[in-house]
């Protein structure tokens, strides 16, 4: 079987900051209970940039990364649940922007997890010889699908892209196990709606049912609990499977949601705390962009040697969660 690398990482986030304190202004909150409670400082909203934008933009820079060229693209994979529109998809935009001529696009819904779940995708692709080189992107403007007026959900989000070029690795290096997990029996944790049916032959509306709208809702306690669980559950797997303990791991890069969610797995799943990448005080919760944000933050920062082996672990709407135990190498 093909062994398949990162081969070059990217990441884009909007200019504009907004900071609890600049929340504060016009909601009952403070920067003391966002902070306490999430961890988040300040995240990045989008003052036009839509979701392809903020994808184009991370592509780019991870294709530089890599030194690859749009051209020699075989698919372009967005994982995303607030595209721009149903259609055309992002991942189609994206292909027209930095000139992927010969590419397949689509995207991908996983939520949070989303990123890890596109990985996990490509990485099938070339381990089995359909494709060479895939351009994974997780990007999102959570912006545009939260109640600015509603504290207890959108102070969490925040904007952004992240993306990674893979390719096949010429060593035993790059994804050493994955593990996607998805239980739609817990799908009212966390909700967006789409467009409501409505057609002329429907039977009698219930002139009582409420309009559908597409606001993100959110379970905070269910979705803490499910979080933790699968942190530990895709540790021990991975571990299983690639035939590792938690002491040869050197770090964890969670989805950035809530610094207690990180603090609750380290405890949890048995390895040191410190080991757990963490960048949401700057960025919210972005949702599929977020492990490839700190991904990214992690390389372009000189913290990743060849040969140290790194968790992703994403949990998100669904419910999903997804993992991969990755050897860096480049
Ligand atoms: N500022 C001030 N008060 C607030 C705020 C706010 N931003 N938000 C909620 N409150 C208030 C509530 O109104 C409530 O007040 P009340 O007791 O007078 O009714 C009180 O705080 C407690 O509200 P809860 O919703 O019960 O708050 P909780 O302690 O559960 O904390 C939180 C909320 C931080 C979201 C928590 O549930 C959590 O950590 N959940 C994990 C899930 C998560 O992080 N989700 C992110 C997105 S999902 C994902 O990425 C997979």
């Amino acid at each position: 079987m093909r062994h398949v690398k990162i081969a070059g990482t990217g990441s884009y986030v909007p200019e504009h900051i907004v900071t609890n304190d600049d929340l504060a202004g016009f909601l009952d909150t403070s920067d003391e209970w966002i902070a306490s409670r999430t961890g988040i400082r300040e995240r990045r909203i989008s003052t036009g940039e839509n979701t392809s934008d903020l994808a184009a933009a991370a592509a780019q820079r991870a294709l530089e990364d890599a030194g690859v060229k749009a051209e020699e693209l075989d698919l372009i994979l967005c994982a995303t649940i607030s595209p721009d529109c149903f259609m055309p998809s992002v991942a189609c935009m994206v292909q027209e922007r930095i000139g992927a001529s010969k590419a397949a696009a689509f995207d991908l819904v996983a939520a949070c997890s989303g990123l890890v779940y596109g990985m996990a995708t490509a990485a099938a692709f070339i381990e089995s010889g359909m494709y060479r080189t895939i351009l994974v992107i997780g990007a999102e403007t959570l912006s545009k699908t939260v109640d600015w007026t509603d504290r207890a959900t959108c102070v969490l989000f925040g904007d952004g892209a992240g993306a990674v070029v893979l390719t096949p690795s010429e060593r035993r290096t790059g994804i050493l196990a994955s593990y996607l997990v998805s239980d739609g029996g817990k799908q009212d944790y966390l909700t967006l709606p789409a467009l409501p049916l409505n057609n002329s032959f429907m039977v009698k509306k219930d002139e009582h049912q409420p309009e559908q709208s597409s606001i993100l809702s959110m379970k905070g306690q269910d979705v803490f609990k499910f979080a933790v669980r699968s942190v530990v559950d895709q540790t021990k797997t991975l571990l299983t499977k690639a035939a590792l303990t938690e002491e040869d791991i050197r770090y964890v890069v969670l989805h950035q949601a809530n610094s207690r969610i990180i603090e609750q797995s380290a405890k949890s799943s048995g390895i040191s705390q410190e080991k757990f990448f963490l960048n949401l005080d700057r960025y919210g919760n972005t949702s599929a962009a977020s492990i490839g944000i700190a991904l990214d933050e992690l390389s372009r920062k000189g913290m990743l040697s060849d040969g140290d082996k790194l968790l992703l672990i994403g949990f998100g709407g669904g419910m999903t969660s997804g993992g991969i135990l990755l050897e860096w190498s480049r």
